[in-house]
């Protein structure tokens, strides 16, 4: 079983990673009225790479007979202003949720629910890979500034990724 405290908090994270598929979900439309249809790939797939991580916490508390609450996901900022401006936000919501991530991996080795620490080390290793792929679109774009050659090369390079 799950402790209430852990059950709820994991409650709270599945609502924090649909509420990252929105997020990004809403940079994804935000760059196709752009007309930056490779950025916009890549947001959506990584809208679909929340809806997993949700899921996965989801499964998590069932398998240890815990019970899921849904609760209302606030709507995200729909406009930005600039692609870089977009992924700079990317990058910082997932510092924020890394912190979230640590958070609950201190609670469930203060449990000691190693059950928990276990399904999470996924999550340490993930948040790992979205810091640094956010960052590096951060950083390209950066160095692109205001050349539009290096804008559209960089989304025919977004184009490419595909739903793992
Ligand atoms: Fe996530
Ligand atoms: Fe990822």
């Amino acid at each position: 079983m799950l402790s209430k405290k852990i059950e709820n908090t994991i409650n709270k994270q599945i609502n924090a990673e649909l509420w990252s598929a929105y997020l990004y979900l809403s940079m994804s439309s935000y760059f196709e009225s752009i007309n930056l249809g490779g950025f916009a790939n890549w947001m959506r797939v990584q809208a679909q790479e929340e809806v997993g991580h949700a899921m996965k916490f989801y499964t998590h508390v069932i398998e240890r007979r815990g019970r899921i609450i849904v609760t209302a996901i606030a709507a995200p900022t729909v406009n930005w202003k600039s692609p870089l401006n977009a992924f700079e936000d990317a990058f910082k919501h997932e510092q924020k949720v890394t912190g979230l991530i640590n958070d609950i991996a201190n609670m469930a080795a203060a449990e000691k629910d190693h059950a928990t620490t276990n399904m999470l080390q996924w999550f340490i290793d993930e948040q790992v890979e979205e810091e640094l792929s956010t960052d590096a679109i951060v950083q390209k774009l950066k160095m692109i500034g205001t050349n539009t050659g290096g804008l559209y090369m960089l989304d025919r390079e977004l184009a490419q990724r595909k739903v793992k």
